[in-house]
């Protein structure tokens, strides 16, 4: 039998570094001889793209915020059949940029959307699936957003407040304060050599105990 493949997921508020640090662990994976599949949500199939661009553009500015967390989970019904679950049942890695517990930090947190009935979607979607390891990129608001800013136009969630980014924030280091076996909690307002260190060493000490 083929052994599955480990699913590793970053997370993070906008401006955190995330793009940066999913090439060096995509790196460092295929170093150990790991190459993963990359992918990301909201979005890694042709319908998740399709959805993205809903969730992310300013067509559906008003968008219901049960809405909003129905078509996270529709692009992850999609992504995770299509994609991600072939992939892991084939032996094969998988790198997320974004997972669930952006539904819990954004939906949840930012949204105000109870704990539980994001519960009860991922439950229903994932069926007990859940990343093997996931990097949240840790920093004040202020830090990101000041980074973030400098970038293209902001989208829907980019558009978003300060305080919206607080309880962001705190409902991903919750998370993180729940399932200490799963995350890494990363300090990405440190200097991006250190980022990438820290980056750098949790990648090596997962691929070393999984083997
Ligand atoms: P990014 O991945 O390019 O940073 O942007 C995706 C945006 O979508 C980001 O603002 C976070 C948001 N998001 C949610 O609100 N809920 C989710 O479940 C996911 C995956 C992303």
């Amino acid at each position: 039998m083929i052994e599955r493949g480990a699913f590793i997921t970053l997370e993070g508020i906008e401006g955190a570094g995330k793009s940066t640090c999913m090439a060096l662990v995509s790196r460092r994976l295929r170093e150990a001889g790991r190459a993963p599949l990359e992918t990301r949500e909201p979005g890694g199939t042709p319908l998740g793209e399709a959805l993205r661009e809903l969730l992310l553009g300013h067509r559906h500015d008003g968008m219901a915020t049960d809405t909003e967390l129905l078509l996270m989970f529709a692009a992850r019904a999609e992504h995770l059949q299509q994609k991600i679950l072939p992939a892991l049942e084939g032996g094969r890695w998988v790198l997320c940029d974004r997972f669930t517990d952006a539904t819990y930090a954004y939906q949840g947190g930012g949204r105000g959307i109870e704990h539980e009935r994001i519960g009860v979607l991922e439950q229903w979607v994932q069926r007990g699936l859940k990343p093997d390891l996931t990097l949240l990129l840790d920093l004040p608001p202020e830090v990101g957003l000041e980074r973030a800013g400098r970038r293209s136009a902001p989208d829907r969630f980019e558009k978003e407040q300060r305080p919206f980014f607080e309880r962001v924030r705190q409902a991903y280091l919750d998370l993180a304060a729940a399932e200490p076996g799963r995350f890494r909690v990363i300090d990405a307002a440190r200097p991006l050599e250190e980022v990438e260190r820290q980056v750098s060493g949790a990648v090596r000490e997962f691929v070393a105990a999984w083997n």
